[in-house]
């Protein structure tokens, strides 16, 4: 136990109080920890702004969202009806509703950018694996979290969204089946379903997308945060132990953050009042018509933000196939002939080939679009361990890098518009053109990433006054 801290009686009452605090809980110690004596570069740019922009709109989902559950009727029969009434009816319900369903784009769009900036700059990689791992989970949950809030107002997108992604689970081998009833909880998507993911949307993901984040800032504030040149600052302190090159968070960065809310306040209230739906992008227009077990809409889109892995699994055709399995046989062929490893570890290589060539032959390319999907998301836990560049920073690596870079962001977003739109065989063609280069650009990055000459790293960070 800390010692405890006599004040003067002359004292002024809020140090008496603070005083009275401290020495029952640590607010003064926390706040020295993660905010005055927290010290980051101080060259970080507008890229920095993304994960406290995040934590924002977690707060604005979080408390409009309480609202909401206060109108809102998880009812398959009421549920439709509860929305426009919130729409309609309750005082302010329009603006709550909107800044939630604005909310949930806006969250995608800040953790999209929040997530590039760790691409580029390299901040998953050591001591960094964690503050990643714990991103890529929240970036998981969230897309859970998302799926089942669309389920909530009852529209024919709500309800055919949900109709096609929960019968994927169906195509597992052995198990699909029964998994797929057992999210619906019905043979249908149906109130059932309905009321399960309303559970699971308004509490049990919630509280693991918060334990989530906290762990995410803990396990950032135990390594402290990079910087754009991806040196790391505590290398080089001052006889106080402060890094040379970093400034307190607080109130240097609370400063900035404040004006990047600000800004970004700005611009989410203009799509509030005057876009919440986004051309069809945030709220589906099909999404305005009660759900209608009997009538399948003719094109069924997931919402933007899933679009890009929603391509994905629609890439993977029974064509696809015979691609990827030549894939596995030169790649396995390779491993085999190449390689330095022991010749039980080659034969290990051969064995596993073949059981997979015979999966890939035997299991519906369905399935192998949902794994694809699955893998999309979950190849970036493993991003630390590809990269094996010398630098960590984009701006030290070659030029070529860069351009990957690039042309990796215009195959996401080409993706991302190709999910949106009905298939066709050119567009398949694309998408899939755009998976095999998805892929290709993880799995072959323990390569990529280690060749062509890096610049020179400086030894402290670069950083020109503004
Ligand atoms: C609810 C979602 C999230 C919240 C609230 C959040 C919050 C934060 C905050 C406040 C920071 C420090 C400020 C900054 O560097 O921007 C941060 C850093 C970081 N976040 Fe997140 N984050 C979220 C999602 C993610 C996701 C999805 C990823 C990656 C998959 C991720 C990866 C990182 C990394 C690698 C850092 C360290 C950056 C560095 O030091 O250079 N975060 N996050």
């Amino acid at each position: 136990m800390a010692e405890f801290k006599e004040i003067s009686p002359n004292a002024p009452i809020g140090a008496k109080a603070l005083n009275w605090i401290d020495n029952r809980f640590p607010l003064s110690k926390m706040f020295k920890e993660h905010m005055s004596e927290y010290y980051a570069a101080k060259s970080l740019n507008i890229w920095y702004v993304f994960g406290v922009l995040s934590l924002l709109v977690l707060v604005i989902q979080i408390v409009t969202g309480i609202f909401l559950v206060m109108h809102y009727k998880p009812d398959a029969a009421l549920a439709f009806g509860s929305v426009e009434y919130i729409m309609r009816d309750v005082p302010w319900g329009w603006l709550i509703r909107y800044m939630h369903s604005t909310g949930a784009s806006a969250f995608f769009v800040v953790v999209y950018l929040h997530m590039f900036r760790g691409l580029m700059y390299g901040s998953y990689r050591k001591p960094r694996e964690l503050v990643w791992i714990f991103g890529c989970a929240i970036f998981l949950v969230l897309m859970a979290e998302a799926f089942m809030g669309y389920l909530l107002p009852w529209g024919q997108m709500s309800y055919w969204g949900a109709q096609v992604i929960v019968n994927l689970f169906s195509a597992i081998p052995v198990i699909g089946p029964d998994l797929a009833l057992l999210i619906r909880g019905d043979f249908v998507v149906g109130d059932a379903t309905l009321n399960r993911f309303f559970s699971f949307h308004v509490i049990a993901v919630p509280l693991v997308l918060l334990g989530l984040v906290v762990a995410h800032i803990i396990a950032l504030h135990e390594v402290g945060s990079l910087n754009p040149d991806g040196i790391e600052i505590k290398a080089k302190k001052d006889a106080s132990g402060k890094p040379l090159d970093g400034i307190a968070f607080h109130p240097y960065y609370t400063v900035h953050d404040i004006f990047a809310v600000s800004v970004f306040l700005f611009v989410f209230s203009a799509i509030v009042f005057f876009a919440p739906e986004m051309g069809g992008y945030f709220l589906e227009y099909n999404n305005f018509i009660p759900a209608n077990p009997f009538q399948t809409p003719a094109h069924i889109a997931p919402v933007w933000y899933f679009t890009p892995f929603y391509s994905l699994l629609r890439a993977v055709t029974a064509e696809l196939m015979y691609v990827l399995m030549l894939f596995v046989v030169v790649a396995a062929g390779l491993a085999v002939v190449k390689s330095r490893l022991a010749s039980v570890f080659k034969a290990g290589i051969v064995v596993a080939s073949v059981i997979l060539l015979a999966m890939m032959w035997s299991i519906d390319a369905k399935f192998w679009g949902v794994v694809a999907m699955g893998g999309g998301v979950v190849i970036l836990f493993f991003l630390p361990w590809l990269d094996n560049s010398p630098v960590k920073s984009i701006r030290y690596r070659p030029d070529w890098h860069k351009y990957l870079y690039a042309i990796f962001v215009i195959v996401f977003l080409v993706l991302g518009y190709l999910g949106t739109q009905a298939p066709s065989p050119l567009f398949n063609r694309i998408a899939q053109a755009g998976t095999l280069f998805y892929f290709g650009f993880f799995l072959l990055m323990p390569w990529w990433s280690r060749l062509g000459t890096p610049k020179p790293v400086p030894e402290r960070v670069t950083f020109k006054a503004h």
